[in-house]
């Protein structure tokens, strides 16, 4: 495993080290799901090994490695694919003695992969089961570390809201230096127009894109990704909020940085399933 180094000065005392790690997409089912979801399990695996390497060696790999450096490993969501007994289970058994704090991704409650619009309905029918896989609150969490306080908020849907922005200024009142941990990274120009113009993908897939830049997308993806007002309102905070000091995200599959209007750093960590993982010094 040859991991990217990053190195995070926020201004601490003695630095701390972790594993970000973010879209694993473990893809798998048994007889407990139906024969739809037995197939979706086959074909996702397949599409997910297109390196040759297996989703379950990567992350096996990368659970190993941070067992072996002694580092905590920070989520950014899309841990499996779709919701299925043997992907939680799976999610639940790998991470069973590793000390981790996630981000949710909208596929952790995909039942089906892009069979419905995803909006609160549809994650509310498989959230309680996915949830009680996991050790922290999915929807937000904040966890100290060595004198950061992680904040993890689900904006798997590119939208957060107003109970999400009110806990976010109490984490901020703690006085302790904040690292947002979000599924789907802000939106940035530059973030924008690399995965718009460089990967020519039909839309940017970010949270907050300004509405004349959402003028390409076609009408599914126009009215995913626009953001609401809490989500507008949400975003002007974290530009505000002095205790912010760098963003944690994933869903783009590839590593990026890329800097707010505000001076924080966005820091993207690529597929897992593809092999990424960022070892992070905060410093
Ligand atoms: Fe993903």
């Amino acid at each position: 495993m040859n991991p990217t180094l990053t190195r995070i000065p926020i201004g601490l005392d003695a630095p701390f080290r972790a594993l970000h790690l973010s879209d694993n997409h473990l893809s798998l089912a048994d007889s407990r799901d139906d024969e739809r979801k037995n197939r979706l399990a086959q074909r996702r695996q397949r599409e997910f090994d297109s390196a040759g390497k297996g989703v379950m060696l990567h992350i096996t790999e990368q659970l190993a490695y941070a067992k072996e450096n002694r580092l905590p490993i920070l989520h950014t969501g899309d841990l499996i694919d779709f919701v299925s007994h043997k992907n939680l289970e799976t999610a639940e058994t790998l991470f069973k003695d590793i000390d981790y704090f996630m981000a949710v991704g909208n596929h952790e409650f995909s039942l089906y992969v892009g069979e419905a619009f995803e909006d609160e309905a549809y994650k509310m029918q498989s959230y309680d089961f996915v949830q009680k896989h996991f050790r922290n609150d999915l929807t937000f969490a904040s966890r100290e570390m060595s004198g950061i306080n992680f904040v993890a908020v689900d904006n798997s849907y590119y939208r957060f809201t107003v109970i999400q922005l009110e806990k976010l200024k109490k984490e901020a009142e703690k006085g302790l230096p904040i690292v947002l941990m979000l599924h789907c990274p802000l939106h940035t120009d530059e973030l924008y127009h690399l995965i718009m113009d460089d990967l020519h993908f039909p839309c940017a897939y970010l949270t907050g894109t300004p509405e004349p830049l959402l003028k390409p997308y076609d009408d599914y993806r126009y009215r995913q990704q626009k953001p609401d007002g809490a989500t507008l309102k949400f975003i002007e905070y974290v530009y505000a909020c002095p205790s912010i000091k760098a963003i944690l995200g994933g869903h783009m599959h590839e590593n990026a940085e890329s800097i707010l209007p505000s001076g924080v750093m966005q820091y993207i960590t690529g597929g897992g399933y593809k092999g990424y993982a960022r070892e992070i010094e905060f410093c």
